[in-house]
């Protein structure tokens, strides 16, 4: 048995590994106890964000089909996806790298859209026509109601291009770069929220030692024109020294610093397949999802040693399962099953534990590009179990975590141990108290036992298969279905199917 903690006030007790399987038909016997005392600030809405790069079909033809194009769309976007992200709610979107930003004149993509020059793609193959530039992508954050995160290119270009691209969306008034972009059609300024400085400085972005990234970001900090959110590109390779550098030397220059963590099942040459895998991928990649709380800690605790009233966000600007690209498939396509939404769950319910630091994130990627939350082939499009845990976790956005103790057995697959169920619990604005529970073992029940006096109402997302996954002729095949339980006289208790998301909204008494 072992209990996690929700918050971080209660001992972790010993744990009593099962063996993988034992007395299959018996439900695993799990304990929550709720508090009402609040375990940290709010669950920002951007922690449901996203991320959109030119990669692959993760723009054209996923999200852009040209105003020309037969496939119904506005001004260039697909209505189909479009009218989809808006169900679900976009808080915010980073654009347009990655990699890709770090290569990126923004010059390339405005004006005639006929007259735009067309670059080779250098990371991810292919061309780009830039015909999706600053103005069609302002178009669609505001289709989409969302908030703009725009990641600057610290690395092939020098600041004053980054400063410039500034001016020219955010300056009123007086300004040449203000008239140019009246003159490509936008009178009013945009609000641009978030500014990115570079990405993954340590790689792609320039293979920079942290002492010289540092130096570089506090100079093209320092020309960044407007009001933005600065945000400094950080970890992604496990390496706390470029935070602690960073932190160290950048942080007067910063609002933001980044975390990049993806979940692999394999490693970097063999990464593992999306769909027909075993049991030890699934508890790997479950397992790998989970190693993102011990990030998230390490990363804090560097941070609060040089901010410790923590005015500096910590965004987890990218993150997601990352398998190999199916032969002929565009780069960096996957599907997406249920074992992608239950590393979604796990990955929401470890940034509600860690609200005091983590105030964006932003899922990679958007649309056809590694853990999607939709899938396009030409005028056909499907929602994935990764969108649905999107959904499910909506209640979440906003919403105060509760401070709260879960014990649960662990159990074993191979060399690999994981505790049989997983947990989040917060009080929604409208005081009602929201619950999601995941059990991680693909083959036995858990009941869930709670001090909660109310009624439980919700959804559950399951599926036969742990790969079981959605596809243009079966778009139903993973799909959240409504949940309810009643509370007894000892408390509410919750049945979780085997591999199952519940998330419920617990009523008073
Ligand atoms: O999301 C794909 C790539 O992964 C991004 O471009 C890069 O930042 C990261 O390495």
């Amino acid at each position: 048995m072992t209990t996690t903690r929700l918050t971080r006030t209660f001992a972790t007790l010993a744990a009593a590994v099962l063996p993988f399987g034992a007395g299959a038909a018996e439900p695993v016997q799990a304990h929550l106890d709720v508090t009402q005392q609040p375990a940290g600030p709010r669950i920002e809405p951007t922690v449901y964000g996203h991320f959109v790069e030119h990669l692959g079909r993760g723009v054209y033809d996923g999200l852009w089909v040209s105003p020309e194009s037969p496939i119904p769309n506005t001004r260039g976007w697909r209505n189909d996806v479009v009218g989809a992200l808006r169900q679900v709610g976009i808080p915010v979107m980073r654009w347009p790298g990655g990699c890709y930003a770090d290569d990126y004149d923004w010059r390339d993509g405005i004006g005639d859209p006929s007259k735009r020059p067309v670059r080779v793609n250098r990371w991810w193959g292919g061309v780009e026509s830039n015909r999706v530039g600053t103005h069609e992508f302002m178009d669609l954050v505001e289709q989409l109601g969302s908030e703009a995160y725009m990641s600057g290119n610290m690395g092939s270009m020098p600041p004053r291009a980054m400063a410039e691209w500034m001016e020219y969306m955010t300056a009123d008034g007086t300004s040449t770069l203000a008239e140019e972009r009246r003159r490509n059609g936008r009178a009013k300024p945009w609000s641009i929220k978030y500014f990115g400085i570079g990405n993954e400085s340590f790689g792609c972005g320039g293979h920079m030692r942290p002492e010289h990234q540092a130096d570089l970001h506090n100079q093209y900090a320092t020309f960044l024109r407007g009001q933005t959110v600065r945000v400094a590109s950080g970890d992604g390779e496990g390496d706390d020294h470029r935070v602690e550098v960073l932190m160290q030397r950048s942080a007067k220059h910063m609002d933001a610093l980044t975390l990049h963590y993806y979940t692999i099942p394999g490693d970097w040459t063999k990464k593992g397949d999306a769909t027909g895998f075993d049991a030890r991928a699934w508890a790997k990649t479950l397992h790998g999802a989970l190693g993102i709380e011990s990030r998230l800690s390490a990363i804090t605790k560097v941070m609060d040693k040089h901010d410790p009233a923590r005015r500096i966000g910590l965004y987890v600007d990218e993150w997601g399962t990352w398998y190999d690209t199916p032969q002929g498939a565009s780069a960096l396509y996957q599907q997406n099953s249920l074992r992608d939404a239950m590393v979604a769950a796990l990955t929401f319910n470890a940034f509600h534990r860690h609200t005091e630091r983590v105030k964006m994130a932003n899922i990679a990627q958007m649309v056809n590009v590694l853990q999607a939350m939709v899938l396009t082939d030409g005028a056909k499009m499907v929602l994935t179990p990764t969108y649905h845990a999107f959904d499910l976790y909506k209640p979440f956005r906003g919403a105060t975590p509760l401070a709260a103790t879960l014990e649960a057995p662990r159990f074993r697959t191979g060399d690999i141990e994981l505790p049989a169920v997983e947990a989040s619990v917060a009080r929604a604005a409208d005081g009602s108290t929201q619950l999601a529970l995941v059990n991680l073992d693909p083959q036995r029940p858990a009941r869930v036992a709670t001090n909660l006096k109310g009624d439980a109402r919700g959804r559950v997302l399951t599926a036969a298969a742990v790969d079981a996954h959605n596809t243009f002729d079966k778009p139903q095949a993973v799909v959240p279905a409504p949940y309810a339980a009643r509370a007894g006289a000892q408390g509410l208790v919750l049945e979780l199917p085997p591999k199952s998301i519940v998330v419920v909204s617990v009523g008073k008494p």
